[in-house]
């Protein structure tokens, strides 16, 4: 990957450069997205925020530096206000296809600052209130079960294919009312969307993705006409009133439900290497066998130990100064999980898996305004799946190496997960 895939802003005069870090070709690198923890305390070490001064991007690997950040009113989320960036006025001559791609992304909670974010936000909020998501329990528990019937027993099977991906896409297609002849589609759309979160693109995906972004939007505007003058309940029902009452206009509908109904796929990657970090501590596993009152802890150490995303983004709205740096209005700053879930300041011995870690302050779903929407539901959805493998399979096995996405920089993720699952005896 080029730099040139990269939309890159103007060096900051203000910033020190640690040197000798050549930031896109270390996050690119198969070897450092297997396992990125090595380098990223090297670099951690070093300081607490980075200048690269290639792409102008700030890069922050400190707890307590990324908390305060993602919190602070002068950092948003609106990547229009990214100089030089996606969807500033200059990349519509440079780049018009990455222009219109992001422009078309835009318009959701996920991208907005106040007073928009808010406005969008409180609309979904009660979807995931708790009373609510307690209903989908039967659910989620039916759909683990019903993949997990069709699980051979005792011979190798791809954990991924076969129980990880299909449940996380199965609980998000009947939260959003999909149904099931749509999900090969639905499967394509999101994978093509996924690398927009990717920050670098080459021309194709891009293409892809726009192509898939519009497909989703006519396949939701058809979904939500069938439905006439009765939204109905639900996410799709909360979206369609704030439509009609005026709270949302027709693209920021749609976009919001493409970016829900796609992150709900995020959480197989939990599912994958969680289940992974298991497997490599025998120890942890039989204390967690032993003892299902730690499942909920189990699930938070996975989370922090081996996160399945490695980005988040910020958008500086005015100057803010972050670790001894000063980050210019218009920059964008990423927060690289894998280092801040790892913080020494914030985590005794952050290289060992302690399934009873207590506290558990890790930030794979971010913090501040735009802490991830869906995280009781990711942690509920885990938290049916791992009790359905130990009820079932008294032994869980490896059954080959796990094979790692390197397409990607912001997600850490398992492609494969060769398993051989059997009964205890
Ligand atoms: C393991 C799985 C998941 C991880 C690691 C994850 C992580 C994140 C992160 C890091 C953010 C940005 C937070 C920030 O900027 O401070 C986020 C935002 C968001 N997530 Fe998740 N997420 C997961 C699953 C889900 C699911 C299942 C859904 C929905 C069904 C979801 C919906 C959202 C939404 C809507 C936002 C934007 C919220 C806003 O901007 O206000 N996520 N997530």
């Amino acid at each position: 990957m080029s730099q040139s895939d990269f939309h890159t802003t103007a060096p900051a005069a203000t910033a020190l450069e640690a040197p000798g870090i050549d930031w896109w070709t270390m996050l690119t690198d198969p070897a450092y997205l297997e396992s990125p923890y090595a380098e990223l305390k090297r670099i951690r070490d070093l300081g607490a925020v980075h200048h690269d001064a290639v792409s102008g991007v700030y890069f922050v690997l400190g707890h307590n530096e990324f908390r305060q950040m993602a919190t602070a009113p002068e950092m948003g989320r609106d990547t229009r206000l990214w100089a030089n960036g996606w969807n500033a006025p200059e990349s519509r001559v440079r780049d018009p296809l990455g222009y219109e791609l992001f422009r078309e992304f835009q318009p959701q909670m996920t991208n907005m600052n106040p007073p928009d974010h808010r406005r969008m936000r409180e609309v979904y909020e009660k979807a995931f209130s708790p009373a609510r998501l307690a209903g989908f329990l039967p659910m989620i528990q039916a759909e683990s079960e019903r993949l997990l019937d069709a699980v051979p027993a005792g011979v190798p099977v791809d954990f991924m294919s076969a129980f990880a991906n299909p449940l996380a896409r199965a609980v998000s297609r009947k939260l959003f009312h999909i149904p099931p002849e749509m999900g090969d589609l639905l499967g394509q759309w999101v994978e093509a969307l996924s690398l927009l979160g990717n920050v670098i693109m080459t021309p194709d995906q891009k293409r892809e993705a726009q192509a898939a972004l519009r497909a989703f939007k006519a396949y939701l505007r058809d979904a939500i006409a069938a439905r006439g003058d009765a939204p109905g309940e639900g996410f799709v029902g909360l979206a369609l009133a704030a439509l009609a009452d005026g709270t949302m206009d027709e693209e920021e509908t749609l976009t919001n439900l493409v970016t829900l109904i796609s992150g709900g796929t995020a959480t197989a990657t939990l599912l994958g290497n969680g289940l992974l970090a298991l497997l490599r501590h025998p120890r942890a596993f039989g204390q967690l066998r032993a003892d299902r009152g730690l499942i909920r802890p189990a699930i938070e150490e996975m989370l922090r130990y081996e996160p399945g995303g490695s980005f988040i983004l910020r958008v500086a709205i005015r100057d803010y100064a972050c670790g001894g740096m000063l980050i210019p209005a218009g920059s964008l700053a990423i927060g690289l999980v894998g280092a801040i879930n790892r913080d020494p300041i914030r985590f005794e011995d952050p290289d060992v898996f302690d399934i009873t870690r207590q506290p558990n302050a890790h930030l794979v779903f971010g913090a501040g305004p735009h802490i991830c929407l869906g995280k009781a539901l990711v942690r509920m959805t885990a938290e049916v799946a791992f009790a359905s493998l130990l009820d079932r399979y008294g032994r869980i096995e490896l059954a080959g190496p796990p094979v790692w996405w390197t397409h990607r920089s912001d997600q850490h993720g398992l492609h494969s997960l060769p398993l051989r699952l059997a009964s205890a005896q």
